[in-house]
């Protein structure tokens, strides 16, 4: 029965801003594969998991903080790429505390290997786990490390 309930569950994949660019954006620094491969791929290894993976996209830091707080309640946890806002935005972090929505941050590349703007997180502080610098496979990580801590939570 527990084992059933937790398949209704639904996992959310927020992405901010410029990565619906992924594939042609900077691709010496985040690769050539699309975010819509990312989210698919996503889909798979949700499954695989045994729930189902909500994607949404926004380059508005105010989008991204209204999905947080529209998902409240109805997913079990959020896989968060948040681009730029990840190194500036307290209001983002902020939404995370408020919805008490639990999360992995994932970033394609190794933020601590570039500019030193991009090494502090405000996200990070918050999150169950982070993951960076191994591209699109970091996506499938978070969400498989993220899927198996809620589950040894309940
Ligand atoms: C990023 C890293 C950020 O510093 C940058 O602003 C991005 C993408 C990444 O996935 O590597 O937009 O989050």
């Amino acid at each position: 029965m527990a084992q059933r309930s937790w398949q209704l569950v639904k996992i959310g994949l927020l992405n901010g801003p410029n990565l619906n660019l992924l594939g042609t954006r900077e691709p010496t620094i985040y690769g050539t594969t699309t975010l819509e491969e990312i989210v698919s791929r996503c889909g798979v290894v949700g499954a695989e998991l045994g729930t189902e993976v909500v994607a949404m996209q926004a380059n508005g830091e105010g989008q991204l903080i209204d999905q947080l707080h529209a998902w409240r309640g109805h997913v079990a946890g959020v896989v968060v790429n948040a681009g730029a806002y990840t190194h500036t935005s307290l209001a983002l972090r902020d939404a995370f505390a408020a919805t008490s929505l639990p999360y992995v941050e994932v970033h394609l590349s190794n933020i601590y290997a570039r500019e030193p703007e991009r090494h502090r997180s405000l996200l990070a502080g918050g999150a169950i786990g982070v993951v960076c610098g191994l591209g699109p496979l970091g996506y499938e990580m978070a969400l498989r490390g993220l899927v198996e801590t809620l589950r040894a939570r309940r």
